[in-house]
């Protein structure tokens, strides 16, 4: 089985990345042949800089591995050194339909945000059907934020194979429901881009102020929280140790315990859970060049891949 995933590399990776898409894939590393990339043609819809672009991009690929990603497992490798995938977007460019990409959701709310509409932006989608299927992937690990491309990859292949025969493997999305949406520290979906975030790797003074300034209600410690569970320090204990959030919110919703402790103990556990990873981190930033032959030998191997499926794909629509 194949399974492939991608990440942006348009910030510091959070928890929610980390809950949402990496830890599963890190764990599907075991069952079958993963093919992880740092999604940096993507990135070009959103990062305008080169210096941070190819800062964001190091960060990505020592983030990754410092959290469990085995390069002598995994293929992983940076989007843009296997350029197969421009091509295959033109060629699905041309089984896709204008209203598809007009449906999408992450256009609409991203223009909605103020990110000037381009070109790029709008058919996003399709250069990421084309990342899928390049590969031929089973299975696609994902948050619920990227159900509608899964969505849409499918119905491009579905509609490609349908009109110039078999060429492509139809994939699955794989979205755990419940790690699907992690919160951010206002409550909405944590994500890079609404300045919510916890991220994976960071000062520890910084993280601890940025989780003791949760906001919460004003109700006194001694009152009963009948509804405990609702509360965002105890949903994201439960993320990061279920029985350590189980516990809390049982407290909680007893009476007795004070928002300030509660949020102390979901810095401490959030803290303590990354501590392995930090140090693995701090250790991987010392071999620079390791980490760059890592993403190119996986490029290599990604390459021959892609030329197979870019074979199958020019003789089906008459390239030849
Ligand atoms: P961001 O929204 O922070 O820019 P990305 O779009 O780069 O994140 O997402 C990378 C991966 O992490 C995707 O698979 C996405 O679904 C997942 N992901 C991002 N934010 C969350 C979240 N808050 N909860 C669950 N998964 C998430
Ligand atoms: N769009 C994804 C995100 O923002 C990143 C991505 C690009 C991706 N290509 C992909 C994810 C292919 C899975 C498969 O998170």
């Amino acid at each position: 089985m194949r399974i492939l995933s991608g990440i942006q590399p348009t910030g510091a990776l959070h928890i929610g990345n980390y809950f949402g898409m990496m830890r599963p894939a890190v764990e599907l590393q075991e069952k079958g042949q993963c093919f992880y990339f740092i999604a940096d043609y993507h990135a070009l819809t959103s990062v305008e800089n080169p210096a941070t672009l190819r800062e964001h991009v190091k960060n990505v690929a020592l983030d990754f591995i410092a959290c469990g990603l085995d390069p002598a497992k995994t293929i992983f490798f940076r989007q843009s050194d296997v350029p197969q995938v421009t091509e295959l977007t033109w060629i699905l460019s041309n089984v896709t339909p204008l209203p598809m990409l007009e449906n999408a959701h992450s256009f609409k709310d991203k223009t909605a945000k103020g990110i000037t509409p381009r070109l790029g932006l709008f058919s996003y989608p399709v250069l990421m059907a084309a990342d899928i299927l390049l590969y031929q992937s089973n299975l696609v690990p994902v948050g619920k934020d990227q159900k509608q491309h899964l969505e849409m990859t499918r119905d491009i292949a579905i509609k490609f194979n349908t009109q110039f025969g078999e060429c492509f493997t139809v994939p699955e999305a794989l979205i755990r429901e419940e790690v699907a949406v992690i919160p951010g520290t206002d409550g909405q979906k944590m994500s890079k881009s609404y300045g919510n975030t916890i991220e994976i790797f960071g000062d520890e003074k910084t993280l601890r102020k940025k989780i003791m300034g949760i906001v919460m209600d004003s109700r006194p410690p001694q009152e009963p929280k009948p509804d405990a569970d609702k509360n965002l320090a105890v949903q994201l204990l439960k993320v990061i140790d279920a029985s350590v959030g189980r516990e809390y919110e049982e407290k909680l919703r007893a009476g007795g315990l004070g928002y300030g402790d509660l949020k102390k103990k979901l810095f401490e556990t959030y803290w303590e859970y990354f501590a392995v990873f930090r140090s693995k981190r701090a250790a991987l930033e010392k071999s620079p060049d390791y980490v760059e032959k890592v993403l190119q030998d996986s490029a290599a191997r990604a390459r021959a891949e892609a030329d197979k499926t870019m074979a199958k794909a020019r003789r089906a629509v008459g390239l030849v």
